[in-house]
Protein backbone atom coordinates (compact mmCIF):
# COMPACT_ATOMS: atom_id res chain seq x y z
CA UNK A 1 0.00 0.00 0.00
CA UNK A 2 1.63 3.69 -0.64
CA UNK A 3 3.03 5.55 1.77
CA UNK A 4 2.30 8.43 -0.43
CA UNK A 5 -2.01 9.23 0.91
CA UNK A 6 -0.73 8.64 4.70
CA UNK A 7 -2.73 10.94 6.82
CA UNK A 8 -0.41 13.46 8.87
CA UNK A 9 -2.60 12.42 11.77
CA UNK A 10 -1.12 9.16 12.16
CA UNK A 11 1.90 7.49 13.66
CA UNK A 12 3.57 3.51 13.18
CA UNK A 13 3.66 2.58 16.48
CA UNK A 14 4.93 -1.31 17.87
CA UNK A 15 2.38 -3.23 19.59
CA UNK A 16 3.98 -3.27 22.76
CA UNK A 17 3.70 0.78 23.14
CA UNK A 18 0.11 1.02 22.24
CA UNK A 19 -1.67 2.15 25.48
CA UNK A 20 -5.65 2.70 26.70
CA UNK A 21 -7.13 5.14 25.21
CA UNK A 22 -5.17 5.22 22.18
CA UNK A 23 -7.30 5.43 18.59
CA UNK A 24 -5.87 2.77 16.21
CA UNK A 25 -7.10 3.30 12.51
CA UNK A 26 -4.87 0.90 10.87
CA UNK A 27 -2.35 -2.35 11.23
CA UNK A 28 0.47 -3.62 9.91
CA UNK A 29 1.12 -7.24 10.01
CA UNK A 30 4.81 -8.56 9.19
CA UNK A 31 6.15 -5.27 7.59
CA UNK A 32 3.12 -5.38 4.66
CA UNK A 33 2.44 -1.61 5.49
CA UNK A 34 -0.69 -0.21 6.40
CA UNK A 35 -3.76 -1.72 6.05
CA UNK A 36 -6.81 0.15 7.10
CA UNK A 37 -9.36 -1.99 9.41
CA UNK A 38 -13.15 -1.64 9.24
CA UNK A 39 -13.23 -1.70 12.99
CA UNK A 40 -11.15 0.94 13.21
CA UNK A 41 -11.30 2.76 17.02
CA UNK A 42 -10.17 3.48 20.63
CA UNK A 43 -8.23 0.94 22.81
CA UNK A 44 -10.83 0.83 25.58
CA UNK A 45 -9.62 -2.80 27.37
CA UNK A 46 -6.37 -4.21 27.45
CA UNK A 47 -7.67 -7.22 25.77
CA UNK A 48 -7.77 -5.38 22.61
CA UNK A 49 -4.17 -5.05 22.99
CA UNK A 50 -3.81 -8.64 23.80
CA UNK A 51 -5.66 -9.59 20.46
CA UNK A 52 -3.42 -7.64 18.33
CA UNK A 53 -0.69 -9.68 19.69
CA UNK A 54 -2.56 -12.49 19.43
CA UNK A 55 -3.51 -12.08 15.91
CA UNK A 56 0.65 -11.28 15.40
CA UNK A 57 0.48 -7.86 14.57
CA UNK A 58 3.84 -5.84 15.02
CA UNK A 59 2.40 -2.40 14.62
CA UNK A 60 -0.29 -0.10 13.91
CA UNK A 61 -1.43 3.08 12.87
CA UNK A 62 -2.62 5.62 15.79
CA UNK A 63 -4.75 8.21 15.18
CA UNK A 64 -2.69 10.92 17.50
CA UNK A 65 -5.30 13.62 16.80
CA UNK A 66 -7.80 11.26 17.81
CA UNK A 67 -5.80 9.85 20.85
CA UNK A 68 -4.94 13.55 21.90
CA UNK A 69 -7.38 13.53 24.73
CA UNK A 70 -6.80 10.43 25.99
CA UNK A 71 -2.77 9.96 25.77
CA UNK A 72 -0.84 13.53 25.73
CA UNK A 73 -0.28 14.03 21.89
CA UNK A 74 0.04 17.73 20.68
CA UNK A 75 -3.32 18.46 19.10
CA UNK A 76 -3.02 20.28 16.30
CA UNK A 77 -4.45 23.86 15.83
CA UNK A 78 -7.69 23.59 14.59
CA UNK A 79 -6.31 26.08 11.22
CA UNK A 80 -3.31 23.83 10.97
CA UNK A 81 -5.58 20.55 10.90
CA UNK A 82 -7.99 21.84 7.84
CA UNK A 83 -4.35 22.51 5.81
CA UNK A 84 -3.09 19.48 6.55
CA UNK A 85 -6.36 17.02 5.73
CA UNK A 86 -5.56 13.36 5.01
CA UNK A 87 -4.91 12.87 1.41
CA UNK A 88 -6.48 9.36 1.08
CA UNK A 89 -6.66 8.37 -2.71
CA UNK A 90 -9.94 6.74 -4.20
CA UNK A 91 -8.12 3.39 -4.43
CA UNK A 92 -6.76 2.99 -1.12
CA UNK A 93 -10.89 4.65 0.03
CA UNK A 94 -12.28 2.06 -2.35
CA UNK A 95 -10.45 -1.19 -0.69
CA UNK A 96 -11.26 0.34 2.84
CA UNK A 97 -14.80 0.62 1.91
CA UNK A 98 -14.56 -3.23 0.15
CA UNK A 99 -13.09 -4.17 3.83
CA UNK A 100 -15.91 -2.67 5.76
CA UNK A 101 -19.13 -4.22 3.15
CA UNK A 102 -17.20 -7.05 3.80
CA UNK A 103 -17.48 -7.63 7.37
CA UNK A 104 -20.90 -5.89 7.64
CA UNK A 105 -21.88 -8.76 5.74
CA UNK A 106 -20.34 -10.68 7.87
CA UNK A 107 -21.31 -9.81 10.56
CA UNK A 108 -24.69 -9.39 9.97
CA UNK A 109 -24.55 -12.96 8.18
CA UNK A 110 -23.19 -14.35 12.04
CA UNK A 111 -25.63 -12.53 14.08
CA UNK A 112 -28.89 -13.65 12.07
CA UNK A 113 -27.46 -17.67 12.46
CA UNK A 114 -27.00 -16.59 16.43
CA UNK A 115 -30.13 -15.00 16.85
CA UNK A 116 -31.99 -17.77 14.93
CA UNK A 117 -30.43 -20.31 17.58
CA UNK A 118 -31.68 -18.21 20.35
CA UNK A 119 -28.66 -16.24 21.35
CA UNK A 120 -28.58 -12.61 22.57
CA UNK A 121 -27.09 -10.29 20.21
CA UNK A 122 -23.89 -8.16 20.91
CA UNK A 123 -24.27 -4.91 20.50
CA UNK A 124 -20.57 -3.63 20.56
CA UNK A 125 -19.36 -4.93 17.12
CA UNK A 126 -22.11 -3.28 15.49
CA UNK A 127 -20.91 -0.08 17.07
CA UNK A 128 -17.43 -0.69 15.52
CA UNK A 129 -18.90 -1.31 12.35
CA UNK A 130 -21.14 1.59 12.67
CA UNK A 131 -18.19 3.78 13.33
CA UNK A 132 -16.17 2.72 10.47
CA UNK A 133 -18.83 3.37 8.09
CA UNK A 134 -19.34 7.16 9.51
CA UNK A 135 -15.08 7.72 8.84
CA UNK A 136 -15.83 6.38 5.75
CA UNK A 137 -18.96 8.93 4.36
CA UNK A 138 -17.29 11.98 6.36
CA UNK A 139 -14.23 11.14 4.73
CA UNK A 140 -15.49 10.62 1.13
CA UNK A 141 -18.47 8.42 0.79
CA UNK A 142 -18.40 7.71 -3.28
CA UNK A 143 -15.95 4.72 -2.33
CA UNK A 144 -18.32 3.40 -0.24
CA UNK A 145 -21.51 4.32 -2.45
CA UNK A 146 -19.93 2.43 -5.76
CA UNK A 147 -19.10 -0.85 -3.44
CA UNK A 148 -22.12 -0.79 -1.97
CA UNK A 149 -24.04 -0.58 -5.91
CA UNK A 150 -22.74 -3.87 -6.51
CA UNK A 151 -25.21 -6.57 -5.30
CA UNK A 152 -26.04 -10.25 -5.75
CA UNK A 153 -29.67 -11.51 -6.21
CA UNK A 154 -29.33 -14.20 -3.27
CA UNK A 155 -27.61 -12.01 -0.97
CA UNK A 156 -30.36 -9.48 -0.21
CA UNK A 157 -30.74 -9.08 3.32
CA UNK A 158 -27.28 -8.89 4.18
CA UNK A 159 -27.17 -6.04 1.24
CA UNK A 160 -30.16 -4.72 2.24
CA UNK A 161 -29.23 -4.55 6.14
CA UNK A 162 -25.88 -2.89 4.75
CA UNK A 163 -27.17 -0.47 2.42
CA UNK A 164 -30.22 1.03 4.81
CA UNK A 165 -27.51 1.81 7.77
CA UNK A 166 -25.53 3.19 4.70
CA UNK A 167 -28.02 5.20 3.84
CA UNK A 168 -29.27 6.54 7.30
CA UNK A 169 -25.42 7.46 7.68
CA UNK A 170 -25.63 9.65 4.08
CA UNK A 171 -29.25 11.14 4.89
CA UNK A 172 -28.18 12.14 8.29
CA UNK A 173 -24.80 13.60 7.18
CA UNK A 174 -26.30 15.76 4.78
CA UNK A 175 -29.17 16.60 7.71
CA UNK A 176 -26.51 17.50 9.88
CA UNK A 177 -27.37 15.30 12.67
CA UNK A 178 -24.67 14.63 15.31
CA UNK A 179 -21.97 11.89 15.27
CA UNK A 180 -23.89 10.00 17.93
CA UNK A 181 -26.69 10.03 16.43
CA UNK A 182 -25.60 8.61 13.02
CA UNK A 183 -23.88 5.89 15.15
CA UNK A 184 -27.19 5.14 16.44
CA UNK A 185 -28.54 5.44 13.48
CA UNK A 186 -26.66 3.18 11.67
CA UNK A 187 -26.39 0.24 14.34
CA UNK A 188 -30.20 0.13 13.96
CA UNK A 189 -29.80 -0.13 10.12
CA UNK A 190 -27.79 -3.05 10.18
CA UNK A 191 -30.31 -4.49 12.98
CA UNK A 192 -33.13 -3.24 11.54
CA UNK A 193 -34.85 -6.47 9.60
CA UNK A 194 -33.39 -9.28 12.43
CA UNK A 195 -36.88 -10.54 12.65
CA UNK A 196 -36.95 -11.56 9.30
CA UNK A 197 -34.84 -14.62 10.26
CA UNK A 198 -37.77 -16.08 12.12
CA UNK A 199 -40.11 -15.67 8.65
CA UNK A 200 -40.65 -18.80 7.27
CA UNK A 201 -38.28 -19.01 4.33
CA UNK A 202 -41.09 -20.08 1.26
CA UNK A 203 -42.42 -16.48 2.25
CA UNK A 204 -39.68 -14.62 2.64
CA UNK A 205 -38.18 -15.69 -0.66
CA UNK A 206 -40.96 -16.12 -2.70
CA UNK A 207 -40.51 -15.00 -5.87
CA UNK A 208 -43.45 -12.84 -6.94
CA UNK A 209 -46.05 -10.82 -4.79
CA UNK A 210 -47.17 -12.36 -1.56
CA UNK A 211 -50.97 -13.22 -0.69
CA UNK A 212 -52.59 -11.29 1.92
CA UNK A 213 -51.69 -13.93 4.04
CA UNK A 214 -48.03 -14.42 3.38
CA UNK A 215 -48.38 -10.94 4.09
CA UNK A 216 -49.82 -11.05 7.55
CA UNK A 217 -46.68 -13.70 7.98
CA UNK A 218 -44.31 -11.23 6.59
CA UNK A 219 -45.65 -8.57 8.57
CA UNK A 220 -44.37 -10.98 12.01
CA UNK A 221 -40.98 -10.11 11.29
CA UNK A 222 -41.96 -6.79 13.53
CA UNK A 223 -43.25 -8.58 16.38
CA UNK A 224 -40.03 -10.86 16.57
CA UNK A 225 -38.36 -7.95 16.46
CA UNK A 226 -40.19 -6.24 19.52
CA UNK A 227 -39.17 -9.84 21.35
CA UNK A 228 -35.18 -9.55 20.22
CA UNK A 229 -35.31 -5.45 20.89
CA UNK A 230 -36.48 -6.04 24.35
CA UNK A 231 -34.01 -8.93 25.10
CA UNK A 232 -30.76 -6.70 23.70
CA UNK A 233 -29.08 -5.15 26.42
CA UNK A 234 -26.74 -1.82 25.34
CA UNK A 235 -28.89 -1.04 22.39
CA UNK A 236 -30.04 2.81 22.42
CA UNK A 237 -33.58 4.05 22.13
CA UNK A 238 -32.64 5.10 18.57
CA UNK A 239 -31.68 2.30 16.99
CA UNK A 240 -34.72 0.93 18.49
CA UNK A 241 -36.61 3.35 16.79
CA UNK A 242 -35.05 2.44 13.34
CA UNK A 243 -35.34 -1.23 13.68
CA UNK A 244 -38.81 -1.06 14.92
CA UNK A 245 -40.43 1.64 13.06
CA UNK A 246 -39.54 1.64 9.56
CA UNK A 247 -42.96 -0.40 8.60
CA UNK A 248 -44.71 2.63 10.42
CA UNK A 249 -47.17 5.03 8.95
CA UNK A 250 -47.84 9.06 9.56
CA UNK A 251 -51.22 8.21 8.92
CA UNK A 252 -51.31 5.21 11.57
CA UNK A 253 -51.90 2.44 9.24
CA UNK A 254 -48.52 1.16 9.39
CA UNK A 255 -46.95 -1.84 12.05
CA UNK A 256 -46.20 -3.29 14.29
CA UNK A 257 -47.60 -0.45 16.55
CA UNK A 258 -50.01 1.70 14.07
CA UNK A 259 -47.86 4.85 15.74
CA UNK A 260 -49.38 8.14 14.00
CA UNK A 261 -47.62 11.52 13.46
CA UNK A 262 -45.55 13.37 16.08
CA UNK A 263 -45.16 9.44 17.19
CA UNK A 264 -42.75 8.66 14.55
CA UNK A 265 -39.68 10.63 15.30
CA UNK A 266 -37.33 11.99 12.44
CA UNK A 267 -35.01 8.89 12.64
CA UNK A 268 -38.32 6.66 12.39
CA UNK A 269 -39.36 8.93 9.49
CA UNK A 270 -36.20 8.66 7.70
CA UNK A 271 -35.92 4.65 7.96
CA UNK A 272 -39.26 4.45 6.43
CA UNK A 273 -37.88 6.46 3.48
CA UNK A 274 -34.31 4.39 3.10
CA UNK A 275 -36.09 1.04 3.69
CA UNK A 276 -38.34 1.83 0.84
CA UNK A 277 -35.91 3.35 -1.61
CA UNK A 278 -33.63 0.66 -0.98
CA UNK A 279 -36.07 -1.93 -1.63
CA UNK A 280 -36.91 -0.34 -4.74
CA UNK A 281 -33.77 -0.27 -6.29
CA UNK A 282 -32.48 -3.46 -5.22
CA UNK A 283 -32.57 -6.67 -7.79
CA UNK A 284 -34.24 -9.75 -6.91
CA UNK A 285 -34.84 -12.86 -8.33
CA UNK A 286 -38.03 -11.50 -9.41
CA UNK A 287 -37.97 -7.86 -10.13
CA UNK A 288 -35.17 -5.56 -11.79
CA UNK A 289 -33.81 -3.02 -9.84
CA UNK A 290 -35.56 0.56 -10.12
CA UNK A 291 -33.69 3.31 -11.36
CA UNK A 292 -33.09 5.93 -8.60
CA UNK A 293 -35.22 8.38 -10.17
CA UNK A 294 -38.10 6.09 -10.93
CA UNK A 295 -37.73 5.10 -7.07
CA UNK A 296 -38.12 8.97 -6.20
CA UNK A 297 -41.10 9.51 -8.12
CA UNK A 298 -42.63 6.15 -5.97
CA UNK A 299 -41.80 8.00 -2.48
CA UNK A 300 -43.49 10.78 -3.42
CA UNK A 301 -46.61 9.21 -4.26
CA UNK A 302 -46.29 7.75 -0.45
CA UNK A 303 -46.34 11.38 1.07
CA UNK A 304 -47.97 12.76 2.62
CA UNK A 305 -50.20 9.93 3.91
CA UNK A 306 -47.09 7.23 4.54
CA UNK A 307 -43.53 9.29 4.47
CA UNK A 308 -42.68 12.53 5.66
CA UNK A 309 -43.33 14.66 2.23
CA UNK A 310 -40.46 17.31 3.23
CA UNK A 311 -38.18 14.15 4.34
CA UNK A 312 -38.75 12.55 0.90
CA UNK A 313 -37.51 16.18 -0.98
CA UNK A 314 -34.14 16.12 1.51
CA UNK A 315 -33.80 12.48 1.05
CA UNK A 316 -33.76 13.27 -3.13
CA UNK A 317 -31.58 16.58 -3.01
CA UNK A 318 -29.12 14.13 -0.56
CA UNK A 319 -28.72 11.27 -3.01
CA UNK A 320 -29.19 12.90 -6.63
CA UNK A 321 -30.85 12.00 -9.85
CA UNK A 322 -27.57 10.60 -10.35
CA UNK A 323 -26.01 9.11 -7.35
CA UNK A 324 -22.73 7.31 -7.29
CA UNK A 325 -22.36 4.03 -8.64
CA UNK A 326 -25.50 4.19 -10.42
CA UNK A 327 -25.15 3.82 -14.72
CA UNK A 328 -26.28 6.85 -16.96
CA UNK A 329 -25.97 6.67 -20.89
CA UNK A 330 -23.97 10.33 -21.91
CA UNK A 331 -24.73 12.19 -25.03
CA UNK A 332 -22.66 10.33 -27.22
CA UNK A 333 -24.15 7.15 -26.94
CA UNK A 334 -21.66 5.84 -24.05
CA UNK A 335 -22.46 4.04 -21.13
CA UNK A 336 -20.67 4.35 -17.44
CA UNK A 337 -20.84 4.32 -13.50
CA UNK A 338 -21.02 7.83 -11.82
CA UNK A 339 -17.98 7.68 -10.15
CA UNK A 340 -17.44 10.86 -8.39
CA UNK A 341 -19.49 13.41 -7.27
CA UNK A 342 -18.21 15.34 -4.41
CA UNK A 343 -17.86 19.09 -4.28
CA UNK A 344 -20.03 19.07 -7.83
CA UNK A 345 -23.33 19.85 -8.66
CA UNK A 346 -25.63 16.86 -9.51
CA UNK A 347 -25.49 17.12 -13.24
CA UNK A 348 -21.87 17.04 -13.35
CA UNK A 349 -19.99 13.77 -12.14
CA UNK A 350 -17.13 11.91 -13.19
CA UNK A 351 -18.30 9.15 -15.00
CA UNK A 352 -16.38 5.82 -15.45
CA UNK A 353 -16.97 4.83 -19.11
CA UNK A 354 -16.99 1.11 -20.19
CA UNK A 355 -19.76 0.21 -23.04
CA UNK A 356 -20.90 1.86 -26.20
CA UNK A 357 -24.49 1.37 -27.51
CA UNK A 358 -24.31 2.57 -30.44
CA UNK A 359 -21.57 -0.55 -31.43
CA UNK A 360 -22.94 -2.33 -28.60
CA UNK A 361 -19.94 -3.26 -27.35
CA UNK A 362 -17.11 -2.39 -24.35
CA UNK A 363 -14.71 0.12 -24.38
CA UNK A 364 -11.43 1.49 -23.42
CA UNK A 365 -12.68 2.43 -19.95
CA UNK A 366 -12.02 6.39 -19.73
CA UNK A 367 -12.93 8.27 -17.08
CA UNK A 368 -14.91 11.13 -18.54
CA UNK A 369 -15.54 14.51 -16.25
CA UNK A 370 -18.63 16.42 -17.09
CA UNK A 371 -17.25 19.73 -15.55
CA UNK A 372 -14.45 19.14 -18.41
CA UNK A 373 -16.79 18.11 -21.16
CA UNK A 374 -19.11 18.81 -24.09
CA UNK A 375 -21.00 15.48 -23.16
CA UNK A 376 -23.64 15.36 -20.69
CA UNK A 377 -25.73 13.07 -19.33
CA UNK A 378 -28.82 12.01 -21.12
CA UNK A 379 -30.21 9.54 -18.88
CA UNK A 380 -30.15 7.20 -16.05
CA UNK A 381 -29.79 3.40 -17.33
CA UNK A 382 -30.47 0.43 -15.18
CA UNK A 383 -27.94 -3.02 -16.73
CA UNK A 384 -30.69 -5.16 -17.11
CA UNK A 385 -32.04 -2.65 -19.79
CA UNK A 386 -29.02 -2.70 -21.39
CA UNK A 387 -28.09 -6.64 -20.85
CA UNK A 388 -24.60 -5.87 -20.04
CA UNK A 389 -22.48 -6.46 -16.91
CA UNK A 390 -21.08 -3.49 -15.17
CA UNK A 391 -19.50 -5.49 -12.49
CA UNK A 392 -16.08 -5.67 -13.24
CA UNK A 393 -15.58 -1.96 -13.71
CA UNK A 394 -16.75 -1.14 -10.29
FE1 LIG B 1 -38.65 -4.68 7.42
Amino acid sequence: MSESAESVDLIKLPVSKLTLGMFVSAIDKNDQGRLAIANAGQIKHKDAILKLTKNGIKYVWVDTERSAEHCGFKRKASNDSQVKKPIVTREKQQEQAQVILTEAKDLIRKVLSETFEGKAIEVAPFEALADSMIESVLLDEDALKCMSALRTKDAYLLEHSVNVAFLLVTFGKYLKLDRSMLREMAVGGILHDIGKIKVDNKVLHKPGKLTPEEFEHMKLHQVYALEIMSETKGLSQISKDVCLMHHEKLDGRGYPRRLKGDEIPLHGRMSCIVDIFDALTATRCYKEAMSPAAAFKILLSLTPFHLDQQLVYDFIRCIGVYPVGSLVELSDGRVGIVWASKDRDALHPIVKCFYSLKAKRYTEVVMVDLLKSELHIERGVSPSSLDIDPTPFY
